[in-house]
């Protein structure tokens, strides 16, 4: 046994010379083949010796397994695995016993399989209600979660020790499979390293779109808007590309000093497609990929394994590089303006991240990170909400009405509402902060936090590196705080309505997370939705369409995407300017607005789909010199 092993192991020794010879035969061409040569060799030898170690091993095993007899050993795993199944559940069902309370879980497979299809958020609530507490623990596999459904519990844990839970958890999928470390959304603080890295991330998103940053946009934003109102004016039918289009522009500008002018621009519908892939890899689920929560261990099979599908191509090689790849074209395309071209513009965050990067020693993964965040995080994120408030105008025009008519009487018709107006604009204000609550974008709170240490709440252990949730519906949801949740009600945020209650936090909303990890970007959200719905309510009279014979065609409240960010389903919808006097106003101000940001027109060579495929013929391929000196392509094996 053990020499016909051997023999076969010579074989593979010299099929191995030969290949590696082939390959050296090729890199002898170069004027320093000797060299390579006796490197390529001393390379051969180090991984024969392995490949001989290794066989050797397996020969060992196989010898004991013929001595103790296959049966005996196939027994002897059967039992191991049986016992190591039961330790580890009589492990899960202890911590079940300190943990907050929920549903009965499985071994291996906890929870995972009683979760719904859809919306799993409003099942959390409907559990949270059945056992009465604020706070339940859902096994996905043998994984413990913590989904906090009330906002006070939320602000106790997120808000009040937001130091321990400043970290993301283990997440297999949207983590380790995808963005991993690399990327301020999913990294997880396990230690000061982690910590320090993590921070760097925080200050470099915030020196893009931190408070005192996001003031510099405003401009842009603005103008931004009045173009919207244009769009909608000229197309009201396609009102949800126009807000897709707003909202890529304005992160573009902000990122790479560039705008979208068309919503026909592959990077909007690339980058939204993309975070709507990703943000479904966010959800809980009870099929693949979101299975590989529930087991782990699957994730580390090769990537063409069936339950990768639909992960697209994140993490592969390139892949990263898109968005630093667009940044280093923006820096170029920056540096051949004029300085008083440049200083009529928004210096491009990119330009400012490549001369902190040096400080730092960013790599260029991290730096793609960084730029594709804003992107990422901002454009999805910013166009689902504008769209939520057009539903909630054609399914509560009441409120709309309230809205105009205070616009009307501060503003008038022979201009928009502006930044200076938003002091006296109180049922406008309330109106937004109500968009932002009855139908958050990120309605589980975005991702997951975690506790650095063992926590305790109300008697419960929540133990370190757990799952944290923030159910956002629940909250945004529950009767005590907004009675009569699901109507849109901007009486809620008048100071001294009788509809208001009291909240926890200054805003009254909890739509943009928790603590240490709250949205870098919600200082740019929350100016560039305040001043596009402020516009546009003065503009139009947003309606339910009505069908061929005049008769409303319904919207549907409850009509959602499933995603982490979620948005209506298409819905039709009548929008039409409010007087003659205002559709004047909106067509001059559009354009001049468009004459504003002419200087920032501009296009990139790249788009997200063609850079793949590049990216990955150049993997596949090197160039080589061929016998006569010619470089020539070849396929790497
Ligand atoms: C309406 C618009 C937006 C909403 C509702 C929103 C919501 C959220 C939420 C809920 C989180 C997770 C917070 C947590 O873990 O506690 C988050 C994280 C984040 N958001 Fe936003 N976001 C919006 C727009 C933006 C924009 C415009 C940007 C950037 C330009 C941005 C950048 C980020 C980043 C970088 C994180 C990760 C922060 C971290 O993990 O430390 N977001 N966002």
């Amino acid at each position: 046994m053990e020499s016909v092993q051997l023999l076969v192991s010579r074989r593979d020794e010299s099929e191995f010379y030969q290949q590696i010879d082939a390959r050296s035969r090729c890199i002898r061409v170069s004027p320093t083949h000797d060299k390579v040569h006796s490197e390529t060799q001393r390379c051969a030898r180090a991984m024969i010796t392995e490949k001989l170690v290794d066989n050797l091993t397996v020969v060992r095993v196989q010898k004991a397994i013929v001595d103790f007899g296959t049966l005996n050993v196939v027994l002897s795993i059967v039992a191991i695995a049986a016992v190591a199944v039961v330790v580890d559940y009589a492990h899960m069902l202890y911590l079940r016993s300190r943990m907050p309370p929920g549903p009965f879980p499985l071994p291996i497979i906890g929870n995972t399989f009683s979760l719904p299809n859809n919306k799993p958020w409003i099942y959390f609530e409907e559990l949270s209600k059945k056992f009465k507490t604020p706070l339940i623990t859902f096994w996905i596999g043998r994984n413990p979660t913590v989904w906090i459904n009330d906002a006070w519990c939320a602000h106790e844990i997120f808000e009040k020790k937001a130091q321990i839970y400043a970290s993301r958890p283990r997440m297999v999928v949207f983590g380790e499979l995808g963005t991993g470390q690399d990327n301020l959304v999913t990294m997880r603080i396990r230690n000061t390293a982690e910590r320090d890295h993590w921070r760097i991330h925080r200050k470099l998103m915030h020196l893009g779109v931190g408070v005192q940053a996001v003031r510099g946009y405003r401009d842009v934003q603005n103008n931004e808007s009045k173009v919207v109102a244009l769009d909608f004016l000229r197309e009201p039918n396609e009102y949800v590309k126009h807000l897709e289009r707003y909202a890529t522009s304005v992160v573009s500008i902000i990122a790479f000093g560039r705008r979208v002018a068309s919503y026909n621009d592959p990077i909007i519908t690339e980058v939204i497609a993309l975070m709507q892939l990703a943000a479904d890899l966010n959800v809980p689920g009870k099929s693949f990929p979101m299975l590989l929560e529930t087991f782990p261990f699957l994730a580390r099979f090769p990537r063409w394994m069936p339950w990768f599908r639909g992960l697209g191509t994140r993490n592969q090689k390139g892949g990263h590089y898109f968005f630093h790849t667009l940044a280093e074209e923006a820096v170029e395309q920056y540096s051949t303006k004029t300085p008083s071209e440049q200083a009529s513009m928004p210096t491009p965050y990119v330009q400012t991240l490549f001369n902190e990067a040096e400080k730092y020693n960013l790599p260029a993964g991290e730096l793609s990170a960084l730029t594709g965040n804003l992107f990422g995080a901002g454009s999805d994120t910013s166009s689902s909400t504008l769209i939520t408030f057009v539903l909630a105008c054609c399914a509560f025009p009441e409120a709309m009405k309230k809205a105009q008519a205070e616009l009307d009487k501060i503003v008038g018709p022979h201009r928009s509402p502006d930044w200076d107006d938003q002091a006296t604009l109180a049922y406008v204000n309330a109106f937004v902060k109500e968009v932002l609550r009855w139908r958050s974008v990120a309605i589980i709170g975005g991702q997951p936090h975690s506790p650095t240490q063992d926590d305790s709440y109300n008697g419960w252990l929540i133990p370190a590196g757990s799952w944290v949730q923030g159910n956002v519906w629940a909250i945004h949801h529950n009767d005590r705080e907004f009675p009569d949740p699901d109507r849109f009600l901007p009486e809620r945020y008048i100071d001294g309505s009788e509809h208001q209650r009291p909240f926890p936090g200054d805003r009254g909303y909890m739509t943009f997370g928790w603590g240490r990890r709250v949205c870098s970007g919600q200082a740019l959200a929350e100016q560039g939705v305040w001043i596009t719905i402020a516009r546009l309510l003065w503009a139009f009279d947003i309606q339910k369409a009505r069908d061929a014979q005049g008769k409303e065609i319904p919207v549907d409240i409850f009509a959602f995407t499933n995603g982490l960010n979620m948005r209506p389903q298409p819905f039709k919808c009548s929008i039409t300017p409010r007087t003659p006097g205002i559709k004047e106003t909106i067509v001059r101000e559009g354009e001049q607005a468009l004459l504003h940001l002419k200087i920032l027109d501009g296009e990139s060579k790249y788009r997200m789909s063609t850079f793949y495929q590049t990216q990955k013929r150049k993997l596949a391929e090197e160039p080589v010199l061929d016998e006569m000196g010619n470089v020539k392509i070849v396929k790497v094996k």
